[in-house]
């Protein structure tokens, strides 16, 4: 495999850098303190292109590669995770699955306004009581006289408060298990849709995390993605998909840390030399550099499949399970190499350690993505 960036991968890597380090850099502390969504910075990511990297042209997106998205979240969660979550969930989560599945209709009233940035997407599975066991959904959408009435909760639902479309997921025939789920686009300005509670989160606390419940909502049968029946798989695949940004946004946030406990060591000093001659911090140090890199060519690699058009939901499993257990290591050692300041919320360490702590749980915990990576193993699935 060839990692060599293309000029346009340079390009769009230049561009997400620039303006996270001049745009989203400032703000970055206050949102985390505060919780707000930040909607002005997430407009101009659209107006940049930044919402629908992989999506082609002719739907609003960039029609660049999925290593280019890699890039993009990447640098913009070395500054702000809870910007990689929200750019992430709307490329990946939305626009991935609009694309993928949607009708020639969907896509023209959807995707392309999704994509261009001018809507914002969310993503919906998860349930009160069904998380890691997603196929468990009870969220329950009944067809009635050419719709879809549907009734139910739903919770975790990133960009949930602020979101136009939702990209939703309910069981049709219960009775079938996953095989009796349906993939729906929700638009949240119909009656029948409420935001619930918002959640008060450890981490990417700007980045606005919800319950939402339905009832009563109807949906026309244009509103359904794909078959009826074939809903689990598709919010399956979508996830594949969803893996990989979330690796690369662990990996933005351990690259963030790395980097600045390499200016710490060199600055501090300590028993009359810099910390950075010590042995103890030089082995911290070279072990996050090598498990950054190592990270990185499992993420670069699972998006080598991805845009090769082969199935990639192992590589995901594998780029997004050591990235977020590293990110999670590397942010605690950062702290360690600081010291008392490294816990202080006058540096953005103590940031990174808590952001870090997500990208082990959402879009399938590192538990679930060893299931993965073991039945492909085990059972070549
Ligand atoms: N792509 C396509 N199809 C897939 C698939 C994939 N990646 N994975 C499974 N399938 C298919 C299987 O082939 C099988 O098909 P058949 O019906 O034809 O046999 C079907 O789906 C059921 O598969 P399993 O028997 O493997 O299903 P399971 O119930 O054992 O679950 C699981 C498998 C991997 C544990 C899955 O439930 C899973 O990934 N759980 C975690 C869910 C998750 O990541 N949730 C996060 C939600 S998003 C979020 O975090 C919030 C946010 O906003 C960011």
């Amino acid at each position: 495999m060839n990692f060599e960036l293309t000029e346009e991968q340079i390009a769009i890597r230049d561009l997400a850098r620039e303006f996270a380090q001049k745009e989203i850099a400032p703000i970055a502390a206050r949102i985390d303190e505060t919780g707000e969504f930040p909607r002005e910075t997430v407009k101009k990511l659209g107006e940049l292109g930044l919402m629908g990297i992989e999506i082609p042209q002719e739907y609003g997106g960039g029609g660049l590669d999925c290593l280019s998205y890699v890039l993009t979240i990447e640098e913009l969660s070395k500054v702000d995770a809870s910007h990689g979550t929200i750019v992430s969930v709307n490329n990946s989560l939305v626009c991935f699955g609009l694309n993928a599945f949607g009708s020639e209709e969907q896509k023209q009233k959807f995707l392309t306004p999704l994509a261009s940035g001018k809507k914002l997407g969310a993503y919906s599975l998860t349930e009160p009581q069904s998380g890691s066991d997603a196929g468990n959904m009870k969220t329950r959408a009944a067809l009635a006289g050419g719709e879809y009435v549907i009734n139910g909760r739903k919770s975790w639902i990133t960009s949930g408060p602020v979101a136009d479309y939702i990209i939703l997921f309910a069981a049709t025939n219960p009775e079938l298990k996953h095989r009796g789920t349906a993939c729906f686009v929700v638009d949240t300005k119909l009656p029948g849709f409420e935001v619930g509670k918002t959640e008060p989160k450890l981490g990417i606390r700007a980045s606005a995390t919800c319950e939402s419940t339905y009832e009563n909502y109807r949906i026309p049968v244009s509103h359904r993605i794909g078959n009826d029946g074939d809903g689990f798989k598709i919010a399956m695949s979508i996830l594949d998909a969803g893996r990989i940004g979330i690796a690369a946004q662990a990996l933005g946030i351990a690259e963030a840390a790395y980097e600045a406990s390499v200016q710490y060591a060199k600055e501090r000093s300590a028993f009359g030399s810099r910390i950075a001659e010590f042995q103890a911090i030089q082995f911290m140090i070279a072990d996050m550099a090598l498990r950054i890199e190592a990270a990185r060519m499992l993420i670069y690699a699972a998006a080598n499949k991805k845009d090769r058009h082969e199935r990639f939901t192992r590589e995901a499993a594998m780029a997004k399970l050591y990235a977020s257990e590293m990110a999670e290591w590397a942010t605690s050692k950062a702290i360690q190499v600081h010291g008392g300041i490294g816990y202080s919320k006058e540096l953005p360490i103590e940031r990174y350690f808590r952001d870090a702590r997500i990208t082990t749980i959402y879009e399938g915990t590192s538990e679930i993505q060893r299931m993965v990576i073991a039945r492909s193993a085990l059972e070549g699935k």
